[in-house]
């Protein structure tokens, strides 16, 4: 018999705090569906007492989102346990995740307070949230650096009032995998009761895989983890990579499996990188495009002759096969719509129509088509449950050498066209002014990054940018065979979410009132 990891996902929560990362409901929703797609245990939705946002895309993501038990994080204040619980009762199987600082260091300078009024806020939240539901985890946060005897005070006070899964959090990535593996044990051993152990492992010293791996070997039976290692500063322990140490050495953790379906991994790395704008790492382990690349003739010769040779994971058990989809410039809107179906691509009405026609200017440009190349163009259309407020109509170019470079940009809004021209430092300069005069929206370019979805020279080129309009901060990404027209559709993309911002931002301000 063998015993389940449980994998807890927190992209939509300790992911969502990277810096510049800012989901809209319907982005965290698309996100959601595939990390039930992929099979993961527990969903960490959002902090719903954070914000206005996040209350609804936790409740969104609750009411729709199938399978997987849906958890929002709360502090101990029976405000914000009772406002997690608005947000995640709708769900078929809801958690509260109750937290509090335990270290001296955030006791003193952050809490301000003693270490009884720790245990007795402990003991207050847990309590409250277990009125709500039977499905209660608690987090004493900095436990790698809270003296011992009082974090087991404090575990010990939350099982009493109720928890039932304990999480230990390296919240600044201060642990050593033999220490943190100790630790585990050491809370095992000195706790009693009926919970799951779990481990939440920040990557400040690059070891967060490694340390969730020591957690597990020592016991816990939870794991927190994000897609594409995303988190605070250096990220958390990277979904994918605890996953397949997971399958791939099964002598180190005999019995144990995880309930992922690793064929999905690939795509959900791409969708999460899509709609958070951050791009995966080229040499990253598991997802990153290089991770079965050889360059040397020697690795070559030898995967030819026999692939386990140099890869230890089989690159189609995780997705990354690169399959070429059978659709060309002939093929119909059916065959299309048929095809993202089988990928498992919900796309319907203007978006698939909208889909449809890049699909088709694409297959005239490029003459193989992969899957990531269909879910990129698919993506920027599919975007967000909303309607973009601009599109990109028209854009033409002229640069170099010589002569100033310029750009001429037809925009359309709500049947209007709009047409700006301008010149700039080279072409993409000229056209983010130009989409900036015709739009009206203001803004600084804060970073841009181009890639190319697949290789060749025809590959869609990826752009994306991170944009910040008066203290609005955005990303954009727009796909291409042409980057300068990547770009702006990265650009529009962009200013679309700084006015679906603002507008948010103004319908709450006329619902608070004056
Ligand atoms: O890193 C951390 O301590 C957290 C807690 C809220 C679990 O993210
Ligand atoms: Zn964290």
């Amino acid at each position: 018999m063998s015993e389940r990891v449980r994998i807890f996902d927190t992209t939509l929560r300790d992911g969502e705090q990277s810096p510049g990362i800012s989901l809209d409901a319907g982005e965290k929703l698309e996100i959601a569906e595939q990390l039930a797609r992929l099979g993961v245990d527990i969903i960490e939705a959002g902090f719903p007492v954070a914000s206005e946002g996040d209350f609804e895309a936790v409740t969104a993501i609750a009411k729709a989102v199938h399978g997987p038990v849906i958890c929002g994080l709360s502090r101990t204040q029976l405000h914000d346990v009772d406002r997690c619980w608005d947000a995640v009762r709708h769900a078929a199987r809801a958690r509260i995740h109750v937290f509090i600082s335990t270290s001296p260091s955030h006791m003193e300078h952050m809490l301000k307070m003693t270490p009884a009024q720790v245990i007795n806020e402990t003991r207050s939240g847990v309590g409250r949230a277990r009125e709500h539901t039977e499905d209660v985890e608690f987090s004493p946060q900095d436990a790698t650096r809270t003296p011992l005897d009082f974090m087991i005070e404090v575990l010990v006070a939350a099982v009493d009032a109720g928890a039932t899964t304990l999480n230990i959090p390296d919240t600044v990535g201060y642990g050593i995998p033999w220490d943190f593996g100790a630790l585990i044990q050491y809370v095992r051993k000195h706790v009693p009761g009926d919970y799951v152990l779990s481990t939440h492992c920040h990557n400040d010293l690059g070891l967060a895989t490694a340390n969730s791996l020591a957690g597990v070997q020592a016991g816990a039976r939870q794991v927190e983890v994000c897609v594409n290692g995303l988190g605070e500063r250096a990220g958390n322990a990277a979904l994918e990579e605890v996953v397949m140490a997971l399958k791939i050495r099964p002598d180190q953790f005999p019995g144990l499996e995880t309930g992922v379906n690793t064929g999905e991994l690939a795509r959900t790395s791409r969708l999460v990188s899509r709609l958070t704008g951050y791009p995966v790492q080229y040499n990253k382990a598991v997802v990153g495009r290089n991770a079965f690349a050889h360059e040397s003739g020697i690795h070559q010769h030898g995967v030819l002759a026999e692939r386990t040779t140099y890869e230890i994971i089989d690159a189609a058990d995780v997705g990354q096969t690169g399959r070429q989809i059978v659709l060309g410039k002939h093929s119909g809107r059916h065959a299309f719509a048929d095809t993202l179906a089988k990928m498992g691509l919900t796309i319907q009405g203007d978006a698939l129509n909208a889909a449809f026609v890049r699909f088709k200017e694409l297959a005239d440009r490029k003459v193989d088509i992969t899957d990531a190349d269909l879910e990129a163009i698919v993506a920027e259309e599919l975007g967000t449950s909303v309607a973009p407020e601009f599109t990109l109509e028209a854009l033409e170019v002229s640069g170099g050498t010589v002569g100033v470079p310029r750009a001429r940009v037809v925009l359309a809004r709500a049947g209007e066209k709009l047409e700006s021209s301008s010149e700039g430092d080279g072409m993409i300069d000229a056209t983010c002014k130009a989409i900036r005069a015709a739009t009206g929206v203001d803004g600084t370019l804060t970073d841009f990054n181009v890639s190319s979805v697949t290789g060749g020279v025809d590959a869609l080129g990826d752009v994306i940018i991170q944009l910040d309009a008066g203290g609005v901060k955005v990303s954009g990404r727009g796909v291409s065979t042409d980057v300068v027209e990547a770009s702006a559709r990265a650009y529009v993309n962009a200013v679309n979410k700084v006015l679906r911002v603002r507008a948010r931002s103004d319908q709450r301000a006329a619902e608070v009132g004056p």
